[in-house]
């Protein structure tokens, strides 16, 4: 899961994705990294987090790191959160399999339509629900699909 601090919406999207994937028992391993290396070694940003614990889904002890070229071979699917992560983790990619694994996340609940998680970083509050239902909406496509074999 990548978005641009590793401290918003990557974190918020590892985290239900993680929640998911051990409340189905499946041997996953799920993670998340920032295009940026602007805030790396934090936590989550408070209102991440607060909306992350008011759902049930802390976030509270994920670290943001910055992505590496090495995650082109340590995971098989790259979810980003917008046409900018797509652009700059495409501008790392070595060939085209590393392409192919990479992917806006709100194709999965949208398919085709390109739809952005919008950054909840200058906004209010209520930015960050939004943020949480989108991504809790498309991490239960992910999870039916790795269920049914189809990732
Ligand atoms: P994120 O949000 O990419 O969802 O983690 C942001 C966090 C920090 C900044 C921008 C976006 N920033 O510019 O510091």
């Amino acid at each position: 899961m990548v978005c641009l601090g590793n401290i918003c919406r990557s974190p918020m999207a590892d985290g239900l994705m993680r929640k998911k994937v051990a409340e189905n028992n499946l041997d996953i391993v799920v993670d998340s990294a920032g295009t940026s290396g602007f805030h790396v070694g934090e936590a989550p940003d408070n209102r991440m987090r607060e909306t992350a614990k008011g759902r049930n889904t802390p976030i509270d002890d994920l670290r943001a790191r910055q992505f590496s070229v090495d995650d082109f071979d340590n995971f098989d699917i790259i979810y980003v959160m917008d046409s900018s992560n797509l652009k700059n983790i495409l501008s790392l990619s070595r060939d085209e399999n590393d392409r192919q694994k990479v992917k806006l996340i709100l194709n999965e609940s949208h398919p085709g339509k390109d739809l952005e998680v919008p950054d909840p970083y200058y906004g209010g509050e209520r930015g960050f629900h939004e943020v949480y239902d989108m991504l809790d909406e498309a991490t239960d496509v992910i999870l039916e699909k790795l269920i049914n074999g189809k990732r």
